[in-house]
């Protein structure tokens, strides 16, 4: 797929406790993204409170697209077309999102296109920010790593769109698994990157915690680990008031990264993949960054750090390539709360 028409288009996304709004060209130079987070609202939570949330994206959704428009200094008529988180996601969260995206394309008469949040992830990795040298695009076969906090898999893309799900996880994602094991540890919420900071002090070598390789699949489980972790805990608890809360969460850390690496790069030798593409919130974790980049088998494609976790502009990108191969929604279109990857269609 080469030569797609060029077009500018502004993206909404509030599939859970980020509002955000980007306006991204041609499926690629970031021109302006802005995120509203949540986060201090649910850390008091210990997670994302749904009702809250669609709340929050209320009051946030227009001085969020507002802000977007000002900072990449456009209107709305320099945008070609329209894009929006359709799912999967929290269903009041996702209705703000579709119907400001809705208003704007009955207002405008721009197209609109529905998008996957989990295709957007993928796509982070296209994007760059305007003015900065073009990094090269990722080519196909690409084996994609896409960690979240919903979801972890592993799917082979030939082309733009075409996802061969290759596996997943049997029970927690990868980010689940960070923001479980950090409630654990009593650490702060999100988990992966309060995990992150404790980790860096501590020892990955002194808890040999499990690798769950389930060989012969290309699937994950981190259940397993979970539940070592919590024994682990209630063991040193018997003996001593403080926990080596450090080590605990580097050895943790550790089992995690060795296994989505491990299987990532054995999937890509298996399918003939090109180069590597690693996306989601759990993309943003330091040591996952550092032990793919350290290899020199595969090119690696990681989105920089402010659109591993959730933004618009990941969402820009892959509305950008659906609509470029003549992918428009009707305006009744519904929000999909439980929508797969492997059934978006190209
Ligand atoms: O992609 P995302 O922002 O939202 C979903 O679509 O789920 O991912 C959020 C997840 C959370 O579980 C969070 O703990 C995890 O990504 N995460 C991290 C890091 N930053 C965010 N996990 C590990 N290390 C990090 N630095
Ligand atoms: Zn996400």
């Amino acid at each position: 797929m080469t030569d797609l028409k060029p077009a500018r288009i502004l993206a909404v996304e509030t599939s859970c406790d980020e509002t955000a709004c980007a306006i991204v060209e041609n499926g690629r130079a970031l021109l302006s993204s802005v995120v509203a987070s949540q986060m201090e609202i649910h850390a008091r939570y210990g997670g994302v409170y749904p009702e809250v949330a669609s709340r929050q994206h209320v009051l946030s959704v227009t001085p969020v697209v507002e802000q977007a428009l000002a900072q990449a200094h456009l209107t709305l008529n320099d945008i070609d077309a329209l894009a929006v988180t359709q799912g999967p996601g929290l269903a009041g969260s996702l209705v703000v999102g579709m119907n400001m995206a809705k208003g704007l394309a009955l207002g405008t008469g721009l197209p609109l296109v529905g998008v996957n949040h989990l295709e957007g992830h993928l796509y982070s990795a296209w994007v760059y920010e305007a003015g900065d040298l073009v990094p090269p695009a990722p080519q196909f076969p690409l084996m994609a790593l896409l960690v979240s906090g919903g979801h972890s898999e592993l799917n082979l893309m030939t082309d733009h769109l075409t996802y061969q799900r290759l596996g997943s996880t049997l029970d927690d994602a990868a980010g689940e698994a960070f923001d479980k094991v950090a409630r654990l540890l009593e650490l702060g919420y999100p988990g992966g990157p309060s995990i992150q900071k404790a980790a860096e002090e501590g020892d990955p070598n002194r808890f040999k915690f499990p690798r769950a390789w389930l060989e012969g699949t290309h699937d994950f489980s981190f259940s397993g680990l979970k539940t070592s972790v919590l024994y682990e805990v209630r063991e040193l608890k018997k003996r001593s008031n403080t926990l080596p809360v450090h080590d605990l969460a580097a050895s943790f850390q550790k089992a995690v990264v060795d296994v989505l690496y491990k299987k990532t790069i054995n999937a890509a030798r298996e399918f003939g993949a090109k180069e590597i593409l690693v996306a989601g919130g759990v993309s943003a974790n330091r040591a996952l960054r550092q032990i793919f980049r350290a290899q020199n088998e595969f090119p690696v494609h990681i989105p920089p750090l402010s659109l591993c976790t959730d933004n618009a502009a990941m969402v820009a990108s892959a509305g950008y390539h659906r609509y470029a191969l003549g992918h428009v929604s009707q305006l009744d279109i519904d929000v999909l709360p439980t929508w797969p990857l492997s059934q978006v269609g190209v």
